[in-house]
């Protein structure tokens, strides 16, 4: 049975002078989950936001599940503090932790959700290793660090094989996909198997409400079809 699929909104794109009313907007329109995309300068070439950010968004928005995708070298540092702010997903990358099967391992033993990403250029072959230690995997379809870039085409054949290795085996675990998603190319990645949508620029820049009204009859039209 396909699942269900998720728009998740990343508030790197968001209105960082009032983000109360951006994330009410969400709310009235139904999002359940928030994409918190956390970046320390090293593993990213770009600082977001951090621990007190999230903190304050779920101390107040306590419905949302906030998934947090940390770009930022050797997380296993910072494990116990995303958790204490409130994270309901912590998303790691291979690329960047040196003891990830054992970060992975914590993240679950504290009732986390886990996830593993990988960059555009790393080999899909690569998460296997891992699939077993996680909840979601999180296939970056742009290189990571800024928000507004175009979609790398080479992240379809990365889902497709995901999609079909967690189908042969029976798993249940999410695919999600971030950057560059749009509504000309939304329907492509759920097509390829992806069921958790992260978007920034499509969902913030101009109307926010229009703009969830509209990505979800793409993606509930070609729903029909199915
Ligand atoms: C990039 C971030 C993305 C980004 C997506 O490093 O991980 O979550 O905010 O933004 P768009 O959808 O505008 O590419
Ligand atoms: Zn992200």
């Amino acid at each position: 049975m396909s699942k269900e699929i998720i728009i998740n909104p990343s508030l790197l794109s968001a209105n960082f002078y009032n983000l109360e009313k951006d994330i009410e907007i969400l709310h009235n329109n139904d999002i359940k989950y928030l994409h918190l995309d956390v970046m320390d300068g090293m593993f990213v070439p770009n600082i977001s936001f951090g621990i007190p950010v999230i903190k304050s968004i779920k101390e107040n928005n306590s419905n949302f599940i906030l998934d947090t995708h940390l770009m930022i070298n050797e997380p296993h540092r910072y494990i116990d503090n995303f958790i204490e702010a409130g994270s309901d997903i912590i998303t790691i990358h291979l690329e960047a932790e040196s003891e990830i099967k054992k970060t992975l391992e914590y993240i679950k033993s504290k009732n986390i959700k886990t996830a593993i990403s990988i960059n555009p250029e790393t080999d899909i072959n690569r998460i296997y290793d891992y699939i077993y230690f996680v909840d979601m995997v999180l296939i970056m379809s742009v290189h990571p660090g800024f928000g507004g870039q175009k979609f790398i085409e080479s992240s379809i054949d990365k889902i497709l094989h995901l999609y079909k290795f967690i189908n042969d085996n029976k798993l249940n675990i999410d695919i999600e996909v971030d950057g560059g998603i749009n509504i000309n190319n939304i329907n492509k990645v759920v097509d390829a198997g992806a069921n958790i949508i992260v978007m920034g620029n499509s969902i913030f820049n101009g109307n926010i409400e229009k703009n969830i009204i509209e990505l979800k009859n793409i993606v509930n039209t070609r729903r029909n079809y199915e």
